[in-house]
């Protein structure tokens, strides 16, 4: 069961000519300046780009937390007026009640769905094995390690059934190899449990390994710069890192991102693509 029926064939995310500005101090300070962005149905989007280019205000604004100060985020053609169970958000910092086990942080957000104590814990279990946390499924966070908080967070936001997930650098404050890990498994789980996707990262080589299309922004304004599509032979595991596609467009993102022509932009709406069913074993 999905919450929100897509708009047959429509894009399940638009952002039209958005602009978020912020009083600084009396001057006004662009953090978004007029992006546009179409995100079709169970497709897989990273946003890459440099710190303060505007990411995390983008999210935000899709996840019903902040507002634009001209233009509209829409979500299966409706404006977006704050958060829904529509839209699963998951932020770098694990958001998981210290006090609650693995099963119970899973279990919360199940209980505004009105499913019954079996549903729910069958719907948990379920997620927890999806994530491998069924071992720790009674662990209290705290006896956690952030990969395992993280995949908890991941599990959450699974249960609850969004149609679309929005992560705002949820690996950031893992060591590398558990991030690896996670991005493997998040493409499994996303290969097996499809869902409309954006991941905002800093990480180049995330950014290209997770995504169908890679949007690079950049700031001062924040904007869109570049949009990349990842056309790459599946299934995505660490040897594709090492091959010569994954290289090129590790650069090409690379040099979108480090190496920015000052004043340029791109329109990404128009440019949505259905992910590739061969793109993840
Ligand atoms: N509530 C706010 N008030 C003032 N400035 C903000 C606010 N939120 C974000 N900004 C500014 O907007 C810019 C973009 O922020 P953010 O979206 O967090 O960037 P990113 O996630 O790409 O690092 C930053 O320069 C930040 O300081
Ligand atoms: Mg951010």
């Amino acid at each position: 069961m999905t919450t929100t029926t897509p708009t047959a064939g429509g894009p399940r995310i638009s952002v039209r000519n958005v602009t978020r500005t912020f009083d600084l101090k009396g001057e006004e300070f662009v953090a978004l300046d007029d992006v546009s962005l179409d995100v079709a149905d169970n497709e897989f989007i990273t946003v890459v780009g440099p710190s303060g280019c505007g990411k995390s205000t983008l999210m935000n604004i899709l996840a019903g937390l902040d507002t634009p100060t001209s233009g509209e985020a829409l979500v299966d053609g409706r404006p977006v007026t704050g958060p829904g169970p529509d839209r699963g958000v998951i932020f770098q910092q694990y958001a998981l009640f210290p006090w609650l086990t693995v099963r119970k942080n899973v279990e919360f957000g199940l209980k505004t769905a009105g499913l019954s104590a079996k549903d729910r814990r069958e719907k948990a279990e379920h997620f927890i094995e999806m994530v491998g946390l069924g071992e720790f499924a009674d662990a209290l966070p705290k006896m956690l390690s952030g990969g395992m908080k993280q995949r908890c967070a991941i599990a959450r936001a699974y249960a609850v059934d969004p149609s679309i997930l929005l992560m705002d650098e949820p690996f950031g404050a893992l060591d590398a190899l558990t991030r690896v890990k996670l991005q493997e498994q998040l493409l499994d789980t996303w290969s097996r449990e499809k869902r409309t996707v954006m991941f905002i990262t800093h990480d180049v080589d995330e950014a290209v390994f997770l995504a169908n299309r890679v949007v690079v922004m950049a700031a001062r304004p924040g904007r869109i710069y570049d949009v990349i599509d990842v056309e790459l032979p599946g299934p995505r595991t660490e040897d594709l890192r090492l091959s010569p596609e994954f290289t090129e467009l590790r650069n090409r993102v690379w040099s979108a991102v480090y190496h920015q022509t000052p004043g340029r932009r791109v329109d990404a709406t128009h440019r949505a693509i259905a992910p590739s069913p061969t793109a993840v074993a």
